[in-house]
């Protein structure tokens, strides 16, 4: 039976992709903070699966909680780092820019390095890590959020050619949603996409060992003139 991890799974699209890849026959474990949540989801879900509660803000910690799902779960040739905090940053406050630099860059990057280094030691796997468009540009509205994922993608992007250099059948997917209908998204956006046709071309990637999966895939197009625009010419759209 075929086993990944997703980090992030209490929730929008976590939940969706624990849905969608329970339905293909993997076997599942599962992390986030909300234990209620993680229960009520394997609840749901068809077959046995794994708990782990986790809070990335605790990042040595997390990496412990990690390693030993794996080792409790046996074989996993997937997992997928999709934790992630966003809000609109009106006030810039520390305390909330904080938080989404602990999960979404440091968080993040710990899983990340779990994952590669269990893959490298097992030979093979698949690390997949949800970034975002926003990694493309800069916004005035939420600069740190659009920052940390600018790390993300970037780091994904050096894992990739680490893998590559290794010679070992290790394939490192970044995953960049424009917007998804999850709870995370604050009012009606531009091109808001349902989760489960969002998470279905993101399950379509993973299984094409693709490097790089936007949901949905208009937004390829979207962050590819985002790369070339300038910045005072993005500024008049933010
Ligand atoms: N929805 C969108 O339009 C959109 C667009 C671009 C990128 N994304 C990215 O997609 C990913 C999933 O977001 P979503 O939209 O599905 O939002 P969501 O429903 O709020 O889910 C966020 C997930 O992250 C987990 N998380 C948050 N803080 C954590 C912590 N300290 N430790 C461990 N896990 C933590 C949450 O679990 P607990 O709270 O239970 O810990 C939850 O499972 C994020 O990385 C987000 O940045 C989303």
């Amino acid at each position: 039976m075929k086993q990944a991890i997703i980090i992030g799974a209490s929730s929008g699209i976590g939940w969706e992709l624990a849905v969608q890849l329970a339905a293909k026959g993997y076997q599942l474990g599962l992390m986030a903070r909300r234990r209620h949540c993680l229960d009520d989801l394997v609840a749901q879900l068809p077959g046995e699966h794994f708990i782990q509660t986790t809070d990335l803000c605790v990042a040595e910690q997390a990496q412990e909680e990690l390693t030993s799902l794996i080792k409790l779960m046996g074989d996993v040739e997937l997992i997928v780092v999709n934790s992630g905090v966003g809000t609109k940053e009106r006030l810039l406050d520390w305390q909330v820019e904080r938080e989404m630099i602990d999960v979404n860059v440091r968080g993040f990057a710990a899983m990340s390095l779990t994952a590669m280094n269990y893959f490298i030691e097992r030979k093979a796997g698949h690390l997949a890590g949800v970034s975002s468009c926003a990694a493309h540009f800069s916004a005035g509205i939420t600069p740190t959020y659009n920052a940390t994922k600018a790390f993300a993608s970037n780091y994904l992007n050096g894992l990739r050619s680490r893998a590559a250099h290794s010679k070992l059948p290790i394939t490192v997917t970044t995953i960049e949603p424009g917007f998804v209908e999850t709870p995370m998204v604050e009012g009606k956006p531009m091109w808001l996409a349902p989760i489960g046709k969002s998470v279905a071309q993101m399950v379509k990637g993973l299984m094409d060992k693709k490097g790089h999966i936007f949901i949905t895939k208009r937004w390829r197009w979207v962050a590819l003139l985002l790369d070339i625009m300038p910045n005072w010419l993005i500024r008049k759209f933010m």
